[in-house]
């Protein structure tokens, strides 16, 4: 083998070796091109299409999902950043709910229109209620909202409407479920001072916000023998309710007499639940009708929307 030989084989090593390990250094392919193929397959390319945030306030520029620049260096929360989450947060429920329906930012306003006339009674009231909501702003002082009825009749929905209408708005809103009322009920019987801890801060965070969107108040099944208001459920109730000074967003299948017997409520829970905010009386509806979620509830013309 001559030298030539010996420097040419090196070289094909050095090239080969190269485009293992820079495969963009390549003719053809430019750094640039390579790590605009990343961005696209990792879901991170700027999109040109996108509007811009629309929470972004004049003296800020440019959202990064988190925050809003304001100069170099300096930068604040983006208000959509509560929304995001909350979007994230009920997946599953809205994935559930709506699957198979087309869900659009913001998902206040697509939610209100999802929700069609159906035979269905205080269908008419419900739909004044979200939209005085709506149209008044969380900000204000309108009241708590009770939405009580049959099942499968839309409370959840419209409590989704107003809870994501909130969010989008800047208002801070939380979801609250029984599963988390229980969690916090179970922690704060534990022996261990650090759990205990935990759960108070938790009542601590629920009370700092705006709006508390409590859905299915009263959905768990209790003994017979069970006391109204006595659980450990009605009791987290309590202390939260006590000192919540926001407003109240609230589903349930229960009469409020019925509400007034359940164990996880009880009369305290139930006339905080249901109380003037501020001077202003609660809204509420009632409905009344067949469960929706069954196709046969529904007309034909509505059946057959999304069949072509
Ligand atoms: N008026 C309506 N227009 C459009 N969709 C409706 C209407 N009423 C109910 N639905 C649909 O029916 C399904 C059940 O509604 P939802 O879960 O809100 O009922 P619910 O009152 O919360 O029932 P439950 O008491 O079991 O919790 C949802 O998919 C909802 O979108
Ligand atoms: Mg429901
Ligand atoms: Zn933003």
């Amino acid at each position: 083998m001559n030298v030539e030989q010996v420097v040419a084989d090196a070289r094909a090593r050095a090239a080969a070796d190269e485009a293992r390990l820079y495969p963009w250094s390549q003719p053809g392919e430019s750094a640039k091109e390579m790590l605009a193929d990343l961005r696209e397959r990792f879901g991170t390319a700027p999109d040109k299409q996108r509007a811009p945030c629309p929470a972004l306030r004049e003296d800020e520029s440019e959202c990064d999902g988190l925050s809003h620049r304001v100069a170099p260096l300096v930068s604040r929360q983006c208000g959509l950043i509560h929304y995001r989450n909350a979007k994230r947060e009920l997946a599953d429920l809205l994935t559930t709910l709506f699957a198979g329906r087309v869900m659009t930012d913001p998902l206040g306003d697509c939610l209100r229109e999802l929700l069609t006339s159906r035979p269905v009674d205080g269908l008419p009231l419900l739909l004044t209620v979200l939209d005085v909501q709506r149209a008044k702003g969380f900000r204000g002082q309108s009241g708590h909202v009770g939405i009580s009825g049959d099942i499968g009749c839309a409370k959840t929905h419209a409590l989704l409407c107003l809870h994501f209408s909130a969010l989008y708005s800047g208002v801070r809103s939380t979801w609250v479920t029984t599963a988390r009322l229980e969690d916090i009920a179970k922690r704060r019987k534990s022996y261990d001072d650090v759990t205990v801890g935990q759960a108070e801060g938790e009542l601590r965070t629920l009370r700092m916000a705006s709006i508390l969107c409590f859905d299915d108040l009263g959905d768990r099944h209790c003994g017979r023998n069970d006391e109204p208001g006595n659980s450990p459920i009605a009791g987290v109730l309590l202390d939260l309710l006590s000192a919540f000074p926001g407003r109240i967003f609230m589903t349930s299948n229960l009469s409020s007499e019925q509400r007034d017997k359940h164990p996880d409520i009880g009369r305290r829970v139930n006339s905080r639940l249901t109380a003037d905010h501020r001077g202003v009386p609660a809204m509420g509806a009632k409905l009344k009708g067949t469960d929706q979620r069954k196709a046969s509830a529904r007309s034909y013309l509505e059946r057959t929307a999304g069949d072509e």
